[in-house]
């Protein structure tokens, strides 16, 4: 049977490995830099540049689910909360991820502070709206049903 929202395996690999990768880089970042944990290891700048990267690549994957997913999830009536939830996230962490590059100097230690804040929030709603369901199909599969 065909769900409304679900999507191609090789896309959901990609929206998956490229959201978690860019959020476990910006989280290891965090816990370096601003927590001084391992800071010489986690906090350096490599770590940095690697997350910046990282957010390029999770932003073409939050491009190639624009045409079809949010069409299908919004017809489906499922999921909205989560769903409208991590895209406003990612939207705002666009902005301020720019703001991050170009922003007034002025304003930086409030633009870092938002950054991770919503950075955290959106990692926990994203592991709900997309490992939950193949949790779910897993277990499923488990239990012989289609
Ligand atoms: C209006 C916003 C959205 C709605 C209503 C929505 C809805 C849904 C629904 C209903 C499912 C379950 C599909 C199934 O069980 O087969 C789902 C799964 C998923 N969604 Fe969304 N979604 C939204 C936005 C997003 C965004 C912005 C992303 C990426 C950052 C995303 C990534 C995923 C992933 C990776 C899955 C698991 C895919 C799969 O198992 O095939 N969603 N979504
Ligand atoms: C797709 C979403 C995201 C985008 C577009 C994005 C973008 C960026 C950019 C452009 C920077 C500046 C990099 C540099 O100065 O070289 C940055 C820094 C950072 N990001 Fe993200 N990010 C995203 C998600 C996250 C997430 C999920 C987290 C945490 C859980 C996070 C935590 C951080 C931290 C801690 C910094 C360092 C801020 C500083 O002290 O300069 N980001 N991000």
């Amino acid at each position: 049977m065909s769900r409304l929202g679900k999507m191609p395996s090789w896309q959901r690999s990609f929206v998956v490995i490229s959201m978690l990768a860019c959020s476990m880089s910006g989280s290891l970042y965090l816990l370096g830099h601003e927590f001084q944990v391992q800071r010489s290891a986690l906090g350096n700048h490599h770590i940095l540049a690697v997350h910046g990267v990282l957010a390029m690549i999770a932003i073409l994957a939050l491009g190639s689910v624009l045409p079809f997913h949010l069409k299908a999830g919004l017809k489906s009536k499922k999921k909205w909360f989560s769903g409208f939830g991590q895209l406003s996230f990612l939207v705002a962490l666009l902005f301020t991820g720019a703001l991050l590059y170009y922003g007034p100097v002025e304003i930086r230690e409030g633009v870092v502070m938002t950054h991770w804040v919503l950075g955290v929030l959106f990692f926990i709603v994203f592991l709900f709206h997309s490992l939950l369901p193949l949790n779910i199909r897993l277990t499923d599969k488990q239990k012989g049903m289609p």
